[in-house]
């Protein structure tokens, strides 16, 4: 994941970096907590705690710990499932070994977890959180008063009132100096990055169309049978997420929020109204609450539109793409999945490879192919680490909000059958989770079975103020 070719820059001390970053919270008293022993060391190791130790949390630490951008280590990590935590720890020390430093005591399990493997790092160390997005504006909230730096997985809300109690956390971050990183990662992608930078140039002309598809097979655990009555349906919900629009926001704001935020990139603007269609095809006994297929389209404030086609079908046409339109040509953001992108231009409206007007070509990774692209996943990991060892300003909140919100929005227009402005989405009272900080192992679920063990459904055009 690290590439060999590039120096690692000179990085300032520890002691340095607890002067420049976070001073208040580096001063703060911790109790009862074992502290790593790398804090006796005066080295310039950073420290991790991860919370959220599933597929994308053990990703996320890979990626940490492989820049090129100083060393790094892992000090403490938080689940609410054991058996999730012990085998991230397991894939993390195959692969890492000096670099996990995660003894049994900085293991934490439960709804608060989240706070002792925070309060095992300070400073300018960073707590990743990789759990479902209804717990990002809870720990969030504990990271700010900590002061350590955040890398935080998309999407960051799903409804209106956490999206407006991230924008106030964001406020207070940015007072605290935190540096926050957000998983939209193809925002550090260099072909994307070129990308913009040439429709900026006008190149394209001006963009008056976007288009998008991530249409796929069922994925992840967006289809849910009937809780079988192994786990209680707190924890049958938070280990199917995907199910649930309280954990995740469904498969809509989970799937597609990539594609849509690297098409708002492109217009370099949000949309500002979405209308959209969808519905259950083929259900079965599924009990979720997702559609199987959505149909949006976004409409900016100059009028531009984005259609955004999302579907989890087996045996339909399979697309995860991403599409730019300008006055004087088209241009792929990214062609099959999140990387490589595969950016390129064409010269007029015909999106073909024998028709191409610029396309990404590495010039700094010697030894790599000509269309070479680092992974995105390690240039967002690049990127926070410089900021933080070089304390520059970085803080990717407010974007990360917008395009959760500019999601959602798709994602209420189609639950409902309404047009749904950027401001109603914003003002919407329907808060999925409220209670998302007092869970505990045993609390009932924000959204309860009936006797069927179904649950409820958007219903377009009846229920019409909220999804479900
Ligand atoms: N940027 C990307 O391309 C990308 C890719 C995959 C996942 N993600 C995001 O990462 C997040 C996690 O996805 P995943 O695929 O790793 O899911 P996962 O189920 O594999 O992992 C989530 C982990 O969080 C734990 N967890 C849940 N609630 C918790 C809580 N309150 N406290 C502590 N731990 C808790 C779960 O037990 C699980 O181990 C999601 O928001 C997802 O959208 C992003």
């Amino acid at each position: 994941m690290s590439e060999s070719t590039e120096p690692t820059i000179a990085t300032p001390s520890r002691r340095d970096l607890l002067k420049t970053v976070g001073g208040a919270a580096a001063a703060s008293v911790l109790t009862g907590v074992a502290i790593p022993d790398v804090y006796a060391a005066e080295d310039n190791t950073l420290n991790i705690a991860l919370i959220g130790c599933g597929g994308r949390g053990t990703g996320a630490v890979g990626d940490a710990l492989s820049s090129h951008v100083g060393p790094a280590k892992l000090v403490a990590m938080a689940d609410v499932f054991r058996e999730n935590l012990d085998s991230a720890y397991q894939t993390l020390v195959n692969k890492f070994s000096a670099k996990i430093d995660v003894p049994e005591e900085r293991r934490f399990i439960g709804f608060d977890a989240y706070k002792k493997a925070m309060d095992c790092i300070k400073g300018s160390d960073v707590a990743i959180f990789t759990t479902p997005l209804a717990f990002r504006w809870v720990h969030f909230k504990h990271a700010i008063e900590k002061g350590v730096n955040v890398f935080m997985e998309k999407p960051l809300t799903g409804d209106g009132p956490t999206s407006k109690r991230m924008l106030e956390l964001y406020e207070q971050s940015l007072k605290k100096n935190m540096k926050v990183g957000v998983g939209l990662m193809c925002r550090h992608c260099e072909a994307r990055g070129e990308l913009f930078k040439r429709i900026k140039d006008g190149q394209m002309g001006e963009i008056l169309m976007l288009r998008a598809y991530r249409t796929a097979g069922p994925t992840a655990s967006a289809f849910s049978l009937k809780n079988p009555g192994k786990v209680s349906d707190l924890m049958y919900q938070i280990q199917r997420f995907h199910s649930f629009l309280w954990a995740s926001g469904g498969a809509f704001s989970d799937f597609l929020i990539h594609n849509i935020d690297e098409c708002c990139w492109m217009k370099d603007a949000w949309p500002v109204e979405a209308k959209a269609l969808g519905g259950r095809h083929y259900r079965g006994d599924y009990i979720d609450q997702n559609f199987d297929n959505y149909s949006t389209e976004y409409t900016f404030a100059d009028g531009t539109k984005l259609f955004m086609e999302g579907r989890t079908m087996t045996g339909a046409h399979q697309e995860f793409a991403s599409y730019a339109h300008g006055s004087k040509a088209a241009a792929i953001i990214s062609r099959s999945g999140h990387a490589p992108s595969r950016a390129r231009i064409f010269k007029n409206q015909r999106v073909s490879d024998d028709n191409i007007a610029w396309r990404w070509r590495n010039t700094k990774y010697k030894g790599k192919a000509p269309d070479f692209e680092k992974s995105p996943y390690q240039l967002e990991w690049d990127d926070l680490w410089t900021a933080i060892r070089e304390n520059k300003p970085y803080n990717e909140v407010k974007r990360g909000v917008e395009a959760s919100l500019v999601t959602s929005m798709g994602r209420m227009a189609a639950h409902t059958g309404r047009v749904i402005t950027y401001k109603q989405m914003l003002e919407c009272p329907h808060e999925f989770a409220p209670n998302a900080d007092k869970l505990t192992l045993t609390s009932a679920a924000p959204i309860m079975p009936d006797k069927n063990g179904k649950y409820p459904i958007p219903e377009p055009g009846i229920k019409i103020d909220r999804e479900y």
